[in-house]
């Protein structure tokens, strides 16, 4: 065990050894609305600017070496500038990165997905997660010929108007700032453990799609009860409604054909981002050719006016990305990657749920694949000094809240302290992230813990 140093408070020395980001801080809310370019960055007092990062490893502006979990919010699974995904993209810049026509690699990436995730019969690439969804519901409404789309309390799909409602907590507010009240009303929400309540959603008749993220909410983060997966395929399948897994985080890396490879499901569509674009702006969306023929032009009188779903987009596929992607997936191919990260990840959990367990501290680390989350102060009555899954004895919502909410603040600036930057207080790992680093992490909890303890925010 690590003795507890005596320092100053956290929020004190964060402030002062952290001062270049404070500074580009207060000089980004004067151009940049809100100071930063995604919510998830937002963290008090004020977010970290990188300088540069490198596999595992990010610098920031004031020198600080941080271990990375955010990792390109989970796009980056080969690490940091992974050389053969650099020098692919470092030849393409060269033959230009838009040409406004079709090109090679972006069949072959295409020929990549469809040869790795089991549902993607055709695919269309599009610019981001959120656009991939976007275009899976389009799709869904136009093959089935109904409106309503079928969520679950927590689940991220991305920032479409449609998307946002029930993602945070309470998950059953009826309102989302800046969205028609007609639009969230196209949408229904459901908590993720009642199959009963999907099929009585499902017996009305209006449900193009049920969209979830194979995982659970973000990442793991409320789990999904065993065989509620399996529950939703054959629900979906007996009412014909759509089923649209959400891959954008565990495509790739659940399993070499993501979640549903790993646990032997397959949707009817498969929406892509992140790991598919190889770390670029980018996403897809890969289904049964029958719902994307939608996206053909057809001689059929009456088809392309009726049938035909419009999809435009600058960027869809644009030759830098295509590269980026199409390189990254043929390494993504070898199951070696996600075992070595699946294993060093569970090791990560064990490691942190130890450390509580010795101090006696409430709260705990857990999650699936190469995901981790932790939460300090709240009592899981199933945590043990080991890997852990589903967390007992924890509200859903205090689950969703705990990468923002509670002591999350504390923590994550404490672990910045350590030199660990964590995403949401958890993270996801790269294959380039060792043991080592793993264990310097376990090491740093412990201390940012103890911390915690001094300053008289845990027991
Ligand atoms: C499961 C899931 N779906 C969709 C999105 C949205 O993707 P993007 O940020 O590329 O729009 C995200 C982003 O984190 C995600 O985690």
């Amino acid at each position: 065990m690590v003795e507890a140093p005596v320092r100053h408070g956290i929020l004190a020395e964060f402030e002062e050894r952290f001062a270049g980001s404070q500074r580009l801080y207060e000089r980004a809310r004067r151009s940049l609305a809100g100071g930063i370019a995604h919510d998830g960055r937002y963290i008090k007092p004020f977010p970290i600017y990188v300088d540069h990062a490198d596999g595992p490893y990010k610098w920031d502006v004031d020198g600080h070496k941080l271990i990375d979990y955010a990792m390109g919010h989970g796009s980056l699974i080969l690490g940091h500038n992974d050389p053969t995904v650099t020098e692919a993209m470092a030849a393409q810049l060269h033959r230009g990165t838009h040409y406004g026509a079709g090109n090679e690699t972006e069949v072959r990436w295409a020929e990549q997905v469809q040869k790795l995730v089991p549902s993607a019969e055709r695919v269309r690439f599009v610019g981001s997660g959120t656009e991939a969804n976007l275009l899976a519901m389009r799709l869904a409404r136009a093959y089935t010929g109904r409106n309503t789309i079928l969520k679950f309390d927590g689940h991220f799909h991305g920032w479409s108007d449609y998307l946002v409602k029930g993602e945070k907590p309470p998950f059953e507010s009826a309102s989302v700032p800046g969205v028609p009240d007609d639009v969230l009303r196209t949408v229904a929400v459901l908590p993720s453990d009642d199959l009963g309540a999907v099929e009585e959603r499902l017996v009305q008749g209006d449900v193009a799609a049920v969209i979830v993220e194979p995982s659970g909410a973000s990442w793991s983060m409320i789990p999904l009860p065993e065989g509620f997966l399996a529950g939703l395929r054959d629900l979906a399948t007996k009412h014909s409604a759509v089923l649209i897994f959400d891959e954008v985080i565990t495509g790739f890396r659940w399993s070499p054909g993501g979640a549903q490879a790993r646990f032997g499901i397959t949707p009817d569509m498969t929406t892509l981002a992140k790991i598919v674009a190889g770390g670029m702006p980018g996403g897809a969306v890969s289904g049964r050719a029958a719902i994307m023929e939608h996206l053909e032009f057809k001689d059929e009188p009456g088809w392309n006016a009726k049938k035909k779903v419009i999809h435009p987009g600058t960027y869809n596929a644009n030759p830098l990305a295509a590269t980026a992607g199409y390189t990254c997936l043929k390494r993504c191919e070898d199951p070696a990657i996600q075992q070595r990260t699946d294993e060093l990840t569970a090791r990560l959990r064990a490691g942190l749920n130890t450390v509580m367990e010795q101090h006696s501290v409430n709260g705990c680390a857990w999650g699936e694949s190469s995901a981790f989350h932790i939460i300090v102060g709240e009592q899981c009555t199933n945590r043990t000094a080991g890997d852990l899954h589903t967390p007992e004895g924890i509200a859903p919502a205090t689950l969703k809240a705990s990468g923002k909410a509670g002591l999350a603040t504390p923590l994550s600036l404490g672990m910045l302290l350590e030199g660990v930057d964590l995403f949401n207080a958890g993270g996801l790992l790269s294959v380039t992230h060792s043991e080592d680093d793993v264990d310097f992490t376990i090491e740093a909890f412990e201390r940012t813990l103890l911390r915690m303890r001094q300053e008289g925010l845990v027991y």
